[in-house]
C-alpha cells in the first residue's frame, strides 16, 4: 500500500461537531448503494461518512463558510496550519481564548487554525453564532485540550486531495447529481422531537419545516433521476409522513447533545433510502 493510501487509511473527523455520525456508520454499513462513482456530502459537518468511505470523487458542500474554509485549508496547507496550531496550543488560557474568539482575520489559513482552536477548546465543540454572525459559544472545561494532531490531519489531508470541498446551501446538489451513479448522503439538522430538545440552530440560518419539505423535494427530485439518495433524521411523525414513498430504516442511537449526562439515553433515529 504506498504512504499516502496508507495515511489516508487512518483519516477520520478531525472535528468535533454536532450531530456527527462516526457512532452510527456501523449500523449505516447494510444500506450504502453496492457501487457508486461520485459521493456527495451535501451538510458536510465533520464528514464522518465521507472519512469512513474514502471515495475517490467527492462533493463536499455545507452552508458554514468558516467549516468549509477550514476543511480547504487542511487540504492545501497543511503544514502551515499545524504550525499555526501549535502556536495556539501554547498561547491556549481562557484570555487567549476570549481575544481569539473577537479577533478580526482575513487570511484563510489564520481563519482556519483559528477555527480549529476554537472547536477544540470550547464548550462541547458547539458552533453557534449570534445575529451578527459571530461565534459566541463560552469555552468549554478541558485541563488540557488537544489543540493540534499533527498525525490525524496530515492524514486528512491526504484524504481530502480530490475533494471538490464548497461553501453551497443542499440544494445545490440538484445542480450536479444527475445519474445512478451518484450516490448522495444527506445528514441535515434533525427535526425537534418536541421544542425543547431543538438543536437546529447551527449558524444564523437555523433549519424548520419549511427547511424539511425543501429537502423532501430536492430528496425525491434525485430519487426521479435515479441518483441513490440516504438521508438520516430524527425518529418522528413528520419526518416518517413525508418521507412515507421510501424505505425507511432504524437506527439506534444515543443523545449526544444534552450536558445532562443523565439524560444520555438510547432514542431511536431514521435513515431514509430511495433504493
Ligand atoms: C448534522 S450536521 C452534519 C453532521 C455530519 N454529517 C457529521 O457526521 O459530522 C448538519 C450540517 O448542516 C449544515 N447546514 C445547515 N443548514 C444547511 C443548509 N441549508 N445547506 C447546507 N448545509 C446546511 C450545518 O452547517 C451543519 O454542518
Amino acid at each position: 500500500m504506498s504512504t499516502q493510501a496508507t495515511q489516508q487509511k487512518i483519516a477520520r473527523p478531525f472535528l468535533k461537531w454536532a450531530g456527527g455520525k462516526n457512532r452510527l456508520i456501523q449500523q449505516y454499513i447494510p444500506y450504502f448503494p453496492p457501487e457508486f462513482t461520485t459521493y456527495y456530502e451535501p451538510f458536510l459537518g465533520g464528514g464522518a461518512l465521507f472519512f469512513h468511505l474514502l471515495p475517490k470523487t467527492s462533493i463536499l458542500t455545507d452552508i458554514n463558510a468558516e467549516l468549509v474554509n477550514a476543511f480547504r485549508e487542511v487540504r492545501d496547507e497543511v503544514e502551515p496550519l499545524i504550525a499555526f496550531l501549535h502556536k495556539h496550543q501554547m498561547n491556549h488560557s481562557k484570555e487567549y481564548y476570549y481575544c481569539m474568539r473577537l479577533m478580526h482575520i482575513s487570511t484563510p489559513l489564520e481563519r482556519a487554525a483559528r477555527f480549529i482552536y476554537l472547536n477544540k477548546t470550547c464548550f462541547n465543540g458547539l458552533y453557534r453564532e449570534n445575529s451578527k454572525g459571530e461565534f459566541n459559544v463560552p469555552i468549554g472545561k478541558y485541563k488540557n485540550p488537544k489543540i493540534c494532531n499533527a498525525a490525524l490531519l496530515r492524514s486528512v489531508s491526504a484524504a481530502l486531495q480530490s475533494a471538490q470541498i464548497d461553501v453551497r446551501p443542499f440544494e445545490a446538489v440538484l445542480e450536479s447529481a444527475w445519474t445512478c451513479q451518484d450516490f448522495v448522503f444527506f445528514d441535515p439538522p434533525y427535526h425537534p422531537l418536541s421544542p425543547t430538545s431543538n438543536f437546529t440552530a447551527y449558524s444564523r440560518n437555523s433549519f424548520n419545516e419549511a427547511d424539511q419539505i425543501r429537502l423532501r423535494d430536492v430528496f425525491v427530485e434525485l430519487a426521479r433521476r435515479g441518483v441513490k439518495v440516504m438521508l438520516s433524521n430524527s425518529d418522528c411523525l413528520f419526518i416518517r409522513n413525508i418521507y412515507g414513498d421510501f424505505k425507511i430504516h432504524e437506527i439506534s442511537a444515543s443523545r449526544m447533545i444534552n450536558s445532562n449526562a443523565k439524560k444520555r439515553g438510547k432514542i431511536s433515529e431514521l435513515l431514509i433510502t430511495s433504493y
